[in-house]
This record gives C-alpha cells, structure tokens and sequence, in this order.
C-alpha cells in the first residue's frame, strides 16, 4: 500500500474548510484526513469524528495535539465579521459589520495564522497551504475598513511571514469565493490582483478546496503565492491538469 499522508486542515467547520475536510476524507487511499475546529458544535457539524481537533489558533498550546504526526497543513481560518443588528434592506443603505472582542484580524488572521506556522514548522510539517485573499496589494481596499478590521493587511502580514518561515509553502489568495459547484470552470491564477482589474474575479469554493489538495501533490506548487479565480461556466475547458497550472506560477510572494 502506498504510504499516506496526514493532512490536518484548520477551519474545518468554515464554509470552505468543510469542503477540504470532506474531499480528504473521500480520498482516503491518498490521505488521512484531520480537521481542526473552534467548538464542539463546529465539530458535531462537520460530522464529529475522532480525527476532528478542538482548539483556538489564538492559544497555540491547543494546536500541539492536532499537529503531531501531520505532513501537510491546510489554514483555512480567517476573523469572521458579523452583521449589527437592525440592518433592514428594504430601506436601503448598507449594512455595517463589527468584529467580536478578541477576534478582530489582527488576533485571527495574524496571531492565529502566526501561531500555526509556528507549530507546524516545530512538528515538522512538510508543506503549508494558505488561503488569503486578493486585495492585498490595495490599503485602501474596501475590505480593510469592514469593522475597523484591516484585514487584508493582517493577512498579507501572515502570508508574509509564512514566505518567510523556511517551510515549503502554497499561498493562495482567492478571488470573491462563491457556493457553487466545483470542477468544471476554467482557473485562472494570477499576481498582484491584476485580475481584480478584469471581469473574471471570483471562484466556487470547491475549486479552491480543490487546489489546497491538489498543492499537496506538485512540487511546481511550492515557494509559490499566486491569486486564483476562474472563468464563467461553459467559457475555456475546465481544469483538470493541476501540474499545468501551477507551472504556470512564477511568483514567490
Ligand atoms: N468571502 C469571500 O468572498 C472571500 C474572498 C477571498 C478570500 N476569502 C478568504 O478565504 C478563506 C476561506 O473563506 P470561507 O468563507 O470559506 O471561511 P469561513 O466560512 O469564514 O470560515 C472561517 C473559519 O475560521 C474559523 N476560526 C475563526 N477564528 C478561529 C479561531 N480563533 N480558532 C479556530 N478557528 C477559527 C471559524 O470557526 P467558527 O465557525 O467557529 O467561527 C470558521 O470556521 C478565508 O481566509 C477568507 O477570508 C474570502
């Protein structure tokens, strides 16, 4: 039997998280798949298992459990913003959104992606996937204003870091993620949000489940950051040869 690899997954209860967890489960001659999760609920959610972790990037003591033994690791955790209450969109205007005491970017998309980077490189993790965002190279980016948050900064500080660390890594920053079915739209990748300039700038969060396993396999992914989109469904053939677009990458970070 060929040998497997353990691959943990964080934010596996995410909207995007879950879809990485499931795909690695279903491919358990290649993988043996792990999650790690905010809650009990998170965990019951995404169906409860053994190999689902409970912890807090924040508190890296919480990730040494989930970690020993891993040969990739996948982040898909980010600060999530929440809507105030009151928004009422039949009187027009826009919502405003906060982020929870203790859970703005800088403490999740910086501290929290720090203190994973951290843990795996000390368990000897071989390669680390990351997903970021498009939008980074623009401060003034909408995103950044979203609940004083800044997070495309605390993020593009993580990616950086990450680049940094010495650890092989996979950084993509997807476009606007959409929930929509995967694997049958042309990918694009990119650099420095140039496609944020064209009308292809979004992607289906399975096509970016998709390319976080597929990074796992290709050595052209690695010391790699690139951003990811795809073309509408029926334009171009849809991606299958993944070796192919990741030689496409040039950039570093
Ligand atoms: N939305 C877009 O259009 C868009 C565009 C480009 C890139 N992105 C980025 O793509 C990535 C995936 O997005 P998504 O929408 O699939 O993610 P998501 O559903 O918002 O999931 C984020 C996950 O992070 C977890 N998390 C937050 N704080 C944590 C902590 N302290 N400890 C452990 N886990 C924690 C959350 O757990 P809980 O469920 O417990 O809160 C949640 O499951 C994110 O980095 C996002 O910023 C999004």
């Amino acid at each position: 039997m060929a040998d497997l690899s353990t691959v943990l997954v964080t934010g596996a209860g995410g909207r995007t998280g879950q879809i990485v967890y499931k795909k690695l489960k279903e491919r358990s001659d290649q993988f043996v798949a792990r999650g790690l999760v905010r809650t009990p609920e998170s965990k019951e959610k995404i169906g409860g298992a053994d190999d689902v972790f409970v912890g807090d990037i924040r508190d890296s003591s919480t990730l040494v459990p989930a970690l020993q033994g891993v040969d990739y690791l996948i982040i898909l955790t980010s600060a999530v913003p929440r809507m105030k209450p009151g928004f009422d969109p039949t009187k027009g205007g826009r919502p405003e959104f906060y982020f929870e005491e203790g859970a703005y970017p800088e403490q999740v998309d910086w501290i929290g992606q720090k203190n994973q980077i951290d843990a795996a490189k000390e368990a000897g993790v071989k390669q680390i996937v990351l997903v970021g965002s498009m939008g980074g190279t623009n401060l003034n980016h909408p995103l950044n204003s979203l609940g004083n948050g800044n997070i495309l900064v605390w993020k593009r500080k993580a990616e950086q870091y990450l680049a940094d660390s010495g650890v092989p890594y996979t950084i993509i920053r997807a476009g606007g993620l959409q929930d929509r079915d995967g694997g049958i739209r042309e990918l694009l990748v990119g650099k420095d949000d140039e496609l944020l300039q064209t009308e292809t700038r979004t992607i289906a969060r399975p096509d970016v489940a998709e390319v976080c396993i597929q990074a796992l396999k290709y050595e052209e992914s690695k010391f790699k950051a690139f951003d990811l989109a795809s073309k509408p469904e029926g334009v171009g053939t849809p991606t299958k040869d993944f070796k192919a677009l990741f030689s496409q990458i040039t950039t570093r970070f």
